[in-house]
C-alpha cells in the first residue's frame, strides 16, 4: 500500500434513482468497492465510503410522466429501494446521500458560480428542438419518430431501442414531441460549455504519463478520447428538473446532470462531515478512488477532473478509477427497459440469508477485464461446489469434530509433521498474493486466493482424516484439529471482504479476531479457547429455486419474442406491379372442400390434400403443414387456383394451389368463404 497517503476516500458511481439496481450495477461497481473498503478497514486504514442517488436527468422526468407522478415521487421511491438493497447486501456506506438535497443544490450552484465568475466557461448559441405547443425545449429522449435504420416507429431522438442504433433527432423520420405530439421546431438557445480542449495537455500529462498503472480498459478509453480531440462540453440544459443555473438570464435552465452528479460526491461528504469534509477532498494525504462502470469513464477521468482543475482550491484528483466492463445475464445484455435483469431487492426476497452467495458469484465472475456472463446454473454450482463443499464443509468438519472429541475447546498443538508444515506454509503465500491483488483492484484473483486457503484447509482435513486417527491417537487428532481451527480463523479474516455475513458468523463461532495482521500467524486461537456451537455457514441451493428464476427469465424471453414476431407479422409487402383485367381473368379461382389430408412423408411443411373442386376430385400438395394439422384441414372449405399448371412435388402430382394469406413473419392462413357456398363457385 502506498505509504504517502494517510487516508482513502472511496466513491461509488451514484446510481440513477429511476429504477432499482441489478446485478450488473453490483458486479460493476458496488461489490468490488465494498470488498476494497472492507479490506482497508480490516487493515486499520482510515477510509470514507461515499455514495448516494443521482436524482436528476431526463430519464427521471420521462419515467414520472409515464407514471403520472412528479419526478420527486420517482426519486423518493427508488432512493429508498436502492438504499435498502445496499444495506441488505452488507454494503454500508458512510453516507448514502441524494442529489436532490439542499446541500447538493448549494454545493453544485456554488461550484458553477465560481467557474462562471472565473471565466472558465464559454457560451455558445445553438439550435435545439423545441415543442411549440408545450412551449419547452426538448431533450433528445423527448423526441420520437421512425428509425431510419430499421423502421421502428417508436425510436428516440438519441437511440433506437429496437436495433440499437445511436441516432440524433435530425435522423428520425417524422419526428414528434413526446409531450404534445407536435412536430418539433428548431429554436435558438444559449448554453454554457466547459472548453475541455484547454485541459487536454494537462490530462495527457496527468493520466497518460502519470497513471500508466491504471487498468488498460480505462487508460485505453482515456487515450482514445484524448487522441480523438476534446470538444467543449455543455454543462447546462433547458429543462425544469435539476439544479437551476445560478446566474442572471438563465431562466428555465438547469445544470446538466453530468455536471452536478459528480459534485454529489462532494456534497454527500459535506452532508456527513460539515466541519471536516475538506480533509477528504483537499488534502494531498487523501487518496481518492472512484469505482464506476465503463460507461462512466469519460466523466470520471476527463470531465470531472477538468472541473476540479478549473475550480482549483486544492481539490484532489482520483488516484485510480477501477472501472469494470459489463455483466450479461444468461448470454444477453442486461436491459432495464426489457426487464432482463436480476434485481437486487428481488434477489434479497427470493434468497433470504444468501446475500454472501450473490457477492461471491458476482466477484468470482466479475467483468474486470472483459464483459462477463451471469447464469443461474453457474450461481448454483458455485454455491454448492465451492461455498458449501469446500469452505463450509471444511469449517463444519473442524468444528463438529472439536465438539465431539475435545468438548468444544481448542485442543493443544503437538509436534508438527511434514503434512502440517506444508499446509501451513501455503497460507502466508496466499495472503501476500491476496494483498497484491486487492491493492491492484484484481478482486477475482483475490477471491481465488481466499478460496485457496479454504482449499488448503479442506484438503488438509481430508488427507489427515482426524475422525479415523481419533480411534487410535488422540494427541495427533488434537494437533490436526488445532491446526484446522487456526485455518478456520484465517478464513474468517480472509473472507471478510467477500462474504462478510459468513465471515462474521464464523468469527462468532470461533471467537476469533478480525485483524488482517494475524492472518497466517501460528496459534491465532490458543489451546483451551472455548468455541461456540457448530453452525452451517452455507446451505445447498436446490434445483427448484434455480428453476423458478429460469422460468421467470424464460417468460420474459418468450414475451419479447412474441412481441418481435407480432411486429414482424405487421410488416406488409409493397404492392406488386400492375396487371390487366385480362391477365386476372385468366386465373380460375374457385371454392373447394378438403376431403382428405395427410402429411407428405419426410417433410415438415407439406400436406397432401384431396379436394372436391365441384368439377372433380383432385390432389393438391400445399406447404401449410407448419400452420395446420391434417385433421384441422379435413372438411374445411378453401379457395384454390384451379388452372395452375400441374407440378410433381415429392413424387405426387399436384393440380392447383391453395390460396393463403401470408403475413410478414411468413405465417399463413387459408382463405375461406364467409359462409359455406357450393364447391366450384368462381371467385373474381
Ligand atoms: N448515475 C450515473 C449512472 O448510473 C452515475 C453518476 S456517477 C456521478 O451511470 F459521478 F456522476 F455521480
Ligand atoms: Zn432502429
Amino acid at each position: 500500500m502506498d505509504k504517502q497517503f494517510k487516508r482513502t476516500l472511496v466513491t461509488c458511481a451514484l446510481p440513477y434513482a429511476n429504477g432499482p439496481i441489478h446485478i450488473g450495477h453490483l458486479a460493476g461497481v458496488y461489490v468490488p468497492a465494498d470488498i476494497y473498503v472492507r479490506y482497508l478497514r480490516m487493515r486499520g486504514k482510515e477510509v470514507l465510503y461515499v455514495c448516494g442517488s443521482d436524482e436528476h436527468g431526463v430519464p427521471i422526468t420521462i419515467k414520472a410522466r409515464q407514471q403520472g407522478c412528479s419526478p420527486q415521487d420517482i426519486v423518493d421511491r427508488y432512493h429508498g429501494i436502492i438504499k435498502d438493497s445496499f444495506e441488505g447486501l452488507g454494503i454500508h456506506f458512510d453516507i448514502y446521500g441524494r442529489t436532490s438535497s439542499k446541500v447538493h443544490a448549494d454545493t453544485s450552484s456554488e461550484f458553477f458560480r465560481r467557474l462562471y465568475d472565473a471565466g472558465k466557461f464559454i457560451t455558445k448559441e445553438s439550435e435545439q428542438y423545441y415543442d411549440p405547443e408545450a412551449k419547452t425545449f426538448l431533450a433528445d429522449r423527448y423526441i420520437v419518430g421512425t428509425c431510419p435504420k430499421c423502421g421502428n416507429e417508436g425510436a428516440y431522438g438519441d437511440q433506437c431501442e429496437k436495433c440499437g442504433s445511436t441516432l440524433s433527432p435530425e435522423e428520425l423520420i417524422n419526428p414528434k414531441s413526446k409531450l404534445s405530439g407536435a412536430a418539433p421546431v428548431k429554436k435558438k438557445t444559449t448554453h454554457w460549455y466547459l472548453p475541455l480542449q484547454d485541459y487536454e495537455p494537462w490530462l495527457r500529462e496527468w493520466i497518460l504519463e502519470g497513471h500508466t498503472e491504471w487498468r488498460s480498459n480505462v487508460y485505453g478509453q482515456v487515450k482514445s478520447w484524448l487522441d480523438g480531440g476534446l470538444q467543449p462540453r455543455a454543462v447546462t440544459r433547458d429543462l425544469d428538473w435539476g439544479v437551476p443555473v445560478p446566474v442572471e438570464g438563465a431562466e428555465g435552465k438547469v445544470l446538466y446532470v453530468w455536471f452536478d452528479a459528480p459534485i454529489g460526491y462532494i456534497s454527500n461528504t459535506k452532508e456527513l462531515l460539515p466541519d471536516s469534509w475538506e480533509k477528504w477532498w483537499k488534502s494531498p494525504d487523501t487518496r481518492l478512488i472512484h469505482f464506476i462502470g465503463k460507461d462512466n469513464i469519460v466523466f470520471h477521468c476527463i470531465v470531472f477532473p477538468s472541473m476540479l482543475k478549473a475550480y482549483g482550491d486544492g481539490f484532489i484528483l482520483p488516484d485510480n478509477v477501477p472501472a469494470n466492463e459489463f455483466l450479461n445475464l444468461e448470454g444477453d445484455k442486461i436491459s432495464t427497459s426489457r426487464g432482463w435483469a436480476v434485481w437486487a431487492h428481488e434477489y434479497l426476497q427470493d434468497f433470504p440469508g444468501k446475500e454472501d452467495v450473490l457477492r461471491y458469484v458476482l466477484t468470482a465472475n466479475a467483468p474486470e477485464t472483459k464483459d462477463n456472463d451471469f447464469s443461474w446454473k453457474d450461481f448454483q454450482q458455485r454455491n454448492n461446489s465451492e461455498l458449501v463443499a469446500i469452505f463450509g464443509n471444511f469449517v463444519n468438519r473442524a468444528m463438529v469434530l472439536t465438539h465431539k472429541y475435545f468438548d468444544g475447546k481448542v485442543p493443544p498443538c503437538g509436534t508438527l509433521e511434514d503434512i502440517d508444515r506444508e499446509a501451513l506454509a501455503e497460507i502466508p503465500a496466499l495472503k501476500a498474493s491476496m494483498e497484491r491483488n486487492l491493492e491492484g483492484f484484481r478482486f477475482r484473483e483475490a477471491l481465488k486466493d481466499a478460496m485457496g486457503i479454504a482449499r488448503v484447509g479442506n484438503k488438509y482435513i481430508s488427507d489427515t482424516e482426524p475422525w479415523k486417527v481419533a480411534k487410535t491417537d488422540l494427541d495427533r487428532t488434537a494437533t490436526i484439529l488445532n491446526l484446522s481451527l487456526q485455518i478456520c480463523a484465517d478464513l474468517a479474516i480472509a473472507f471478510e471482504p467477500f462474504t462478510p455475513f459468513a465471515a462474521k458468523r464464523l468469527r462468532e463461532m470461533l471467537g476469533s479476531p478480525l485483524d488482517w495482521e494475524v492472518l497466517g500467524r501460528p496459534q491465532i486461537l490458543p489451546a483451551g479457547h472455548v468455541l461456540g456451537a457448530a453452525e452451517l455457514l452455507f446451505a445447498k441451493i436446490e434445483d427448484d429455486a434455480i428453476d423458478r428464476q429460469l422460468a421467470r427469465l424464460d417468460a420474459i424471453r418468450a414475451e419479447r419474442e412474441a412481441a418481435a414476431k407480432a411486429e414482424a407479422a405487421k410488416q406488409v409487402a409493397p404492392q406488386k406491379d400492375g396487371c390487366t383485367f385480362d391477365e386476372f381473368e385468366k386465373m380460375d379461382i374457385r371454392t373447394a372442400t378438403v376431403l382428405e389430408a395427410e402429411r407428405v412423408p419426410k417433410t415438415d411443411k407439406l400436406l397432401k390434400l384431396t379436394i372436391d373442386t365441384g368439377i372433380d376430385r383432385r390432389v393438391i400438395v400445399s406447404g401449410i403443414a407448419e400452420y395446420y394439422s391434417p385433421e384441422a384441414m379435413v372438411g374445411r372449405q378453401i379457395c384454390i387456383l384451379a388452372n395452375l399448371q400441374p407440378r410433381t412435388i415429392r413424387g405426387i402430382e399436384s393440380k392447383g394451389m391453395i390460396l393463403m394469406a401470408k403475413q410478414g413473419d411468413g405465417s399463413m392462413r387459408f382463405i375461406t368463404p364467409e359462409e359455406a357456398v357450393c364447391n366450384g363457385a368462381q371467385i373474381g
